[in-house]
């Protein structure tokens, strides 16, 4: 079974496209977990909460999301174990773009999430961070956002944005999609191209084969 992982700034759309997904996988026929971080137990509150504070400490967030992400991948592991394609809203690829555009050094930041296993596919949804917030903006939630508020937050979208874009230069598992289209065209982006693994996977299957993933990515 598949671990993916969506990636993408705030109001990319990782959590629209992950649930279209989920249920596309589940109309073949396939058991789909769906899973986010930061998760909902004790340490994924607390890092929510602590995200609020005006001055959070950025190392001692990272350090917070690796405690997490220790706990959340027991569950992802489990969950494949038994047969389930897992989806995550967001994965260790977060930590390394988000703090490192806080100015955490991502080498470190990659040696305390070494523990964490590659996702098999990551979907990085790519979009120019005004689009994104211009989303968010019209939510509810965020209409009382000021304008300083949000010009700050796009300068470290686009910082958060340049480090995906390095990543997905130099690491083979990630996927950009085009996330500036339309709810449909991105996920029929998404399920193109994980149909195409999915009819590998199922072909090699048939032929008794270990299917080499890397070779279609
Ligand atoms: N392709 C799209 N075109 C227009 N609006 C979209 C698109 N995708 C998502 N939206 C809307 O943008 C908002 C943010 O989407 P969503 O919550 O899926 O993003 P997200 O990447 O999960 O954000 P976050 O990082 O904050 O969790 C929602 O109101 C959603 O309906
Ligand atoms: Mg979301």
């Amino acid at each position: 079974m598949l671990f993916i992982a969506l990636e993408g700034i705030d109001g990319s759309g990782k959590g629209t496209q992950a649930k279209l997904l989920c249920s596309w996988l589940r109309d073949k026929g396939y058991s789909c977990y769906l899973t986010a971080e930061p998760t909902d137990n004790n340490i994924g509150r607390l890092i929510r909460k602590y995200l609020k504070e005006d001055n959070f400490d950025p190392r001692a967030i990272a350090l917070l999301f690796a405690a997490d992400r220790s706990l959340h991948i027991k569950d992802i592991l489990s969950k494949l174990h038994s047969d389930n394609m897992v989806i995550t809203e967001r994965y260790f690829y977060s930590s390394l773009a988000y703090q490192g555009a806080l100015g955490i050094n991502i080498d470190w930041l990659e040696e305390i999430n070494s523990f964490a296993p590659e996702a098999d596919i990551v979907f990085y949804l790519d979009i120019e961070p005004e689009e994104a917030i211009k989303r968010m903006t019209s939510l509810s939630s965020f209409r009382n956002t000021r304008e300083k508020e949000s010009y700050e937050k796009e300068e470290f979208l686009r910082r958060v944005r340049q480090n995906y874009l390095k990543f997905a230069e130099e690491r083979e598992k990630f996927n950009v999609i085009d996330a500036s289209k339309s709810i449909r065209e991105v996920q029929t982006d998404i399920r193109r191209r994980l149909g195409r693994i999915l009819s590998f996977i199922e072909e090699e299957k048939k032929k008794g084969r270990q299917t080499r993933l890397e070779d279609l990515l």
